[in-house]
């Protein structure tokens, strides 16, 4: 099989959940999604497991560290073996985060850019080179984030100017939208209806945790809270059906309790598709 679809739910595919799921992989997952930073390096073994993993199944590829915000020079050499990894693997689409997480070293987190008509420019012409190496289209998602340093524009314009002007595609994430909405003062449901639907591949939806009632921390470490199942039917309804991931790094707990949820975003689609599940092909 050919990496070049993805439709219906998804979950992230971590090294050690491998033997768990060998040799019977559920088969009500239609797509996995790995960080290809945690697996460039590996050999043996986990190479030959991944490899056969992807074989049998649809495939995205979600980084942690390209950077795309940074002052830092691009990676290069980083990202070109990115495109190997892809290709070897036959996965067609790399998504990451609108954001950044180095400048003078690594930051081991999602740092805000500056929502700036420079930021955009400069984010722009990134993601060009990044395209070009990887001859695919990029995919940048919405991020959280908890400070905008010398705002000029809204998240929204910053995020629809960089999708545009860079004709990279989107990963639309809905837990991010909520809780931005309620740490920025936004309203969620006017954020996702302005997204442009014929950019966007798939979804992330994950839980998070309540610092305050104005502080909603975007940890992927609990259960997916009702209101953002709404926002998630609200946004099949504005965008169409499209494929959705569920994000879980911590507290996390067996896989059968995962796959419940992924069960959840099943049924959710299977509501609102009255057609066919948009699919996304090369
Ligand atoms: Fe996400």
């Amino acid at each position: 099989m050919t990496t070049k679809y993805l439709s219906g739910v998804g979950l992230g595919l971590r090294r050690e959940m491998i033997d768990e799921l060998l040799p019977d992989i559920p088969s009500s997952v239609d797509f996995w999604e790995v960080a290809p930073e945690n697996w460039i390096p590996l050999g043996g073994k986990f190479q030959k497991n991944l490899q056969h993993f992807t074989k049998m199944n649809n495939f995205v590829a979600h980084g942690l560290s390209l950077s795309i915000g940074s002052p830092d020079p691009l990676d290069i050499n980083f990202v070109k073996e990115v495109k190997t990894f892809l290709d070897q693997h036959e996965i067609l689409y790399y998504s990451e985060h609108l954001s950044y997480c180095s400048g003078n070293g690594h930051m081991y987190d999602l740092m805000p850019i500056p929502f700036t008509e420079e930021a955009v420019k400069y984010v722009v012409q990134r993601v060009k080179q990044v395209q070009d190496i990887l001859e695919r289209p990029l995919v940048l998602e919405n991020v959280s984030y908890y400070a905008a340093p010398g705002q000029e524009m809204s998240e929204q314009e910053f995020t629809l100017s960089v999708l545009q002007e860079s004709g990279c595609l989107m990963l639309l994430d809905v837990n991010n939208i909520y809780v931005n909405s309620i740490n920025h003062n936004y309203d969620a449901e006017a954020f996702l209806e302005a997204m442009p639907s014929n950019k966007i591949v798939y979804g992330h939806i994950a839980g998070h945790y309540d610092e305050t009632d104005t502080l909603k921390v975007d940890t992927h470490g609990a259960d997916v809270i009702e209101p953002v199942w709404k926002l998630l039917e609200k946004a099949y309804q504005v965008h169409g059906v499209f494929p959705t991931l569920l994000e879980r790094d911590f507290n996390i707990p067996p896989i059968n309790e995962l796959l419940l949820e992924v069960d959840k975003i099943k049924q959710i689609q299977q509501k609102f598709c009255t057609k066919k599940l948009k699919q996304y092909s090369a």
